[in-house]
């Protein structure tokens, strides 16, 4: 049986990677799903490639949220799933790090993280029928990276957020949790490896190769490899589950 029939979802940066991902698995198990994203030619064709809703939403900005958030409501009716999953990257020793990148890391993985939260949140308790909020957080939250200090640091603040919003919002049956992937094969990780390749003078692709190998399980995970975690976070058989942050990294953070 599926298990999220009747449901519906609202997926943010959900034309792509894991987030698309994200979008398939949820229509199998039988929910409506809404993907939003920043670009209104990458919703079009990730929403008529998918068979999902679309919509274009800017997470930095509050009048995108608003937007967004109201047009999942008439579209799908009212949302029972919100998954924050867009991010941004990006790397720098500490002495070259720029106020424009912190901005834009924070802006994005943080700012955006809890005001589409908080929209989806007001919405939900209004409504009165509980909720299921997975944020997307990362190995890199649970630990320092030489070059990664920023992104670290945002990612850190979304397990802190996760604690704290899924402590104050359960008393309305609204369950946050949080997904820390390792190592995941998208746009975002080939973008890694080239700012990887500038800063550490690498072919490109040797990074991605030699992280690829370190992993325990001996690669990258796909998209579709994560998307179980968010399926069962976002299924009844997780209601008593919140605060927490699970990994989905073939053992990486571990290692
Ligand atoms: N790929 C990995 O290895 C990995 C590992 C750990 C965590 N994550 C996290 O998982 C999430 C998805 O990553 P991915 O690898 O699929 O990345 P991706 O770059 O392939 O996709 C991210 C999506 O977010 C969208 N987006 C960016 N800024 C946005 C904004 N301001 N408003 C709305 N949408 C915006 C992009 O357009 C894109 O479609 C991110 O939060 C990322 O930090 C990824």
């Amino acid at each position: 049986m599926a298990r999220l029939s009747g449901k519906t979802a609202l997926i943010t940066g959900g034309a792509r990677g894991i987030g698309a991902a994200f979008a398939r698995a949820f229509l199998r198990e039988g929910a409506t799903v809404m993907v939003a994203d920043l670009s209104e030619l990458a919703v079009k064709q990730a929403a008529h490639q998918m068979g999902v809703n679309g919509v274009v939403m800017d997470v930095t900005r509050q009048d995108s949220i608003d937007a967004a958030i109201a047009h999942a409501q008439v579209t799908m009716g009212h949302i029972d799933i919100l998954v924050n999953n867009a991010g941004v990257y990006d790397l720098a020793p500490i002495t070259d790090i720029t106020r424009a990148s912190y901005d834009r890391l924070f802006a994005v993985n943080v700012a955006g993280t809890l005001f589409v939260l908080q929209a989806a949140a007001r919405h939900m308790i209004q409504r009165g029928q509980g909720g299921r909020i997975i944020n997307l957080a990362s190995q890199a939250g649970r630990r320092g990276e030489p070059l990664g200090a920023v992104y670290c640091a945002t990612k850190a603040a979304v397990i802190s957020l996760t604690q704290s919003a899924g402590l104050n919002l359960i008393k309305h049956g609204i369950t946050v949790n949080a997904i820390a992937p390792g190592v995941i094969e998208s746009d975002m990780w080939d973008h890694v490896d080239s700012l990887f390749a500038a800063a550490e003078g690498l072919p490109l692709g040797e990074k991605k190769r030699r992280v690829g190998d370190a992993v325990p399980y001996g690669r990258f995970g796909t998209p579709d490899e994560v998307a179980g975690m968010a399926v069962f976070l976002a299924s009844d058989e997780a209601a008593y589950i919140t605060a927490q942050t699970y990994g989905v990294d073939g053992g990486n953070w571990m290692a």
